[in-house]
């Protein structure tokens, strides 16, 4: 898969889902799927977006022992998923396992990346809460590296981590990017962000864009612009 822009449906039902995703009758964007959507209305809403045209990633961000991760990425893959996602803190055996998981009988599997740390948690919070009390920059690489040498392929991270995963991991483990803003939009509650020409420009594979298109006025105009600023 090439350079891409997923649109975060955080809707809170597949009937605003859909409401949304029927505006689209040319290009099929690749959608995400959040745990809040998932849990209102289970795997049915993943059958029925996928048979629309849609590519999705499943963003449930799985965190357990390996056993039940690992049977839990084999429904996933079964669900015909393309990217799915779990917290690199649940180890390299975890995530060796999710791989299993995932992997179907013929070989193929739908991508997996991990989750670092998630960008609510700081360093004092990781060093009060969590008593890892090394800097946050290498925390997140050393993770990175985890899910590389787990067999993933790729991390979901900032604009502003984005380069130096790439240099540690190697160029083609793929960087999903978040917090992805016009330049002459509104920024909301995202700290740091980037617009999609920036992102393109310091190499994210894709990035991930929800309320710039899910609350604009012309929602399908401004995933086409995305798409000409980040993958054209
Ligand atoms: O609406 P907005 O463009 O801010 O949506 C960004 C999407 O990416 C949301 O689904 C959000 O949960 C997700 N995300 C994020 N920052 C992270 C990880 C995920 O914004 N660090």
């Amino acid at each position: 898969m090439g350079k891409d822009v997923i649109v975060a449906c955080d809707f809170a039902s597949a009937e605003q889902v859909f409401t949304f995703l029927d505006k689209f009758t040319g290009r099929k964007p690749f959608v995400k799927i959040g745990m809040e959507l998932f849990y209102a209305e289970g795997p049915q809403i993943v059958r029925e977006i996928k048979k629309r045209g849609h590519k999705i990633f499943l963003d449930l961000k799985l965190h357990d022992i390996p056993n039940t991760v690992k049977k839990s990425m084999s429904v996933l893959s079964r669900l015909d998923v393309d990217l799915c996602n779990l917290h690199a803190a649940g180890t390299v055996r975890m995530m060796e396992a999710a791989i299993e998981g995932l992997t179907r009988p013929d070989g193929t599997r739908p991508l997996l990346i991990a989750v670092t740390q998630l960008t609510s948690t700081d360093q004092e919070s990781m060093e009060n809460d969590l008593l890892i009390h090394e800097p946050i920059d290498e925390v997140v690489m050393h993770y990175a590296a985890n899910a590389k040498k787990a067999g993933l392929d790729g991390v979901v991270c900032s604009p502003l981590e984005e380069g130096k995963v790439h240099e540690r991991c190697g160029a083609d483990f793929l960087t999903v990017t978040p917090g992805v803003r016009f330049a002459d939009g509104d920024i909301g509650d995202q700290k740091r962000v980037m617009t999609p020409a920036e992102a393109k420009r310091i190499g994210s594979d894709y990035i991930v864009v929800g309320r710039p298109i899910t609350a604009a006025d012309d929602p399908v105009a401004a995933y086409e612009r995305c798409v000409a600023e980040f993958c054209d």
